[in-house]
């Protein structure tokens, strides 16, 4: 008698955690999809450049308090990011703040000054594995930060690098706030000596690492930046290669950039429509139950189906002219 109650209890539990799961996946927490296509850098110490933010058509915009700001500067750019981030009108893109490392200088306040104004994630520099995201984590926790407050990390270490699969495993656990993984390019060929080559060659083995992490973590992941952003032909060729690779978007330095950046990692009107085609054939009736059918002779599945839901929740009507 007292071992089937002790069953039923496991039981029971199991259940109630299955379903809790389930639900998480359901509501679509586990991994939401945002249309994360241009994302802009501006200092926080440059007000003018915070203020232009607000007006342009990025999807998000990483405010810096990290490499882009002389360390003079530091106190007064993290004041300068509160200030903005409390007055700003949030709506239609992500804000994102990009802190300096949590066992460096400054790094706990800016980690505190970025979690009290709550942006859409915290970018960590320089991430080494997953324990840097745990300690970070950690510390959300602890404050009560809301649910919705992310994580995003810079991989730009030869050790960030190394330790990719194990960051992409930590990053499937429930309630894992890490969202985005962003490429920075500019550091791992300053850590490693590398020269990227023309077509940066030499550095698109170390890209594909990166997009396949993401891609097994769940995660998005963002190109680094081009750092010459007057030679726009060069750019778009470098958006392009960055989507080829399968990255989300680009990290950008420039409002000039942004244009290029939003049509390249836009899908076409022909892949929505393929997309849209897709999602409506399987809910057709009859076809709900089905795993696999045929559209115009051509075998369809589920994953399929997954593909063209993700197309479309980062289209967002804002397609490829
Ligand atoms: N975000 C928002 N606005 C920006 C901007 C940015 N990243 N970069 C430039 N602008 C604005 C300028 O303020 C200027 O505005 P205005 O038309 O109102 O006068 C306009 O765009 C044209 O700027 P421009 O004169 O061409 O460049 P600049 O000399 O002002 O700035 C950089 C050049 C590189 C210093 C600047 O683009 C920059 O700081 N980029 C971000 C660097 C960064 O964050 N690096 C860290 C990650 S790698
Ligand atoms: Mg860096």
């Amino acid at each position: 008698m007292q071992a089937d109650t002790t069953s039923f209890v496991l039981l029971w539990q199991v259940a109630a955690s299955l379903a809790r799961l389930a639900a998480l996946g359901q509501l679509g927490w586990m991994k939401p999809s945002r249309p994360r296509r241009a994302v802009l850098y501006v200092p926080a110490s440059n007000e003018k450049a915070l203020a232009k933010a607000t007006t342009l058509a990025c999807d998000a915009v990483i405010i810096d308090l990290e490499d882009a700001v002389a360390p003079v500067a530091k106190e007064e750019a993290r004041e300068r990011m509160r200030a903005f981030l409390r007055e700003v009108d949030r709506s239609g893109r992500e804000w994102i703040v990009r802190i300096n490392q949590l066992s460096g200088e400054g790094g706990t306040e800016d980690f505190l000054a970025a979690r009290g104004a709550v942006p859409d994630a915290i970018l960590l520099p320089k991430v080494n594995g997953p324990a840097d995201i745990r300690i970070a984590e950690e510390a959300l926790e602890q404050t009560d930060a809301p649910e919705r407050l992310a994580l995003w990390a810079m991989v730009e270490t030869p050790r960030g690098m190394i330790e990719l699969p194990a960051l992409a495993a930590d990053s499937r656990r429930p309630f894992a706030r890490l969202a985005c993984l962003v490429a920075g390019t500019n550091d791992l060929v300053k850590e490693t000596g590398l020269k990227p080559g023309p077509g940066r060659a030499n550095l698109v083995p170390w890209l594909l690492q990166m997009v396949l992490a993401a891609r097994a973590g769940g995660l998005d992941v963002l190109d680094g930046v081009s750092n010459d952003f007057r030679d726009l032909d060069a750019f778009s060729a470098e958006c392009r290669q960055g989507a080829e690779l399968g990255f989300d978007g680009k990290t950008l330095i420039h409002p000039a950039q942004i244009e290029a950046a939003l049509s390249t990692f836009s899908p076409s009107p022909e892949e929505v429509a393929e997309a849209e085609t897709i999602v409506a054939t399987f809910a057709a009736p009859g076809n709900a139950e089905k795993g696999v059918i045929q559209i115009d002779g051509r075998m369809v599945e589920r994953l399929h189906l997954a593909q063209a839901e993700r197309l479309l929740a980062r289209s967002k009507g804002r397609n490829k002219a």
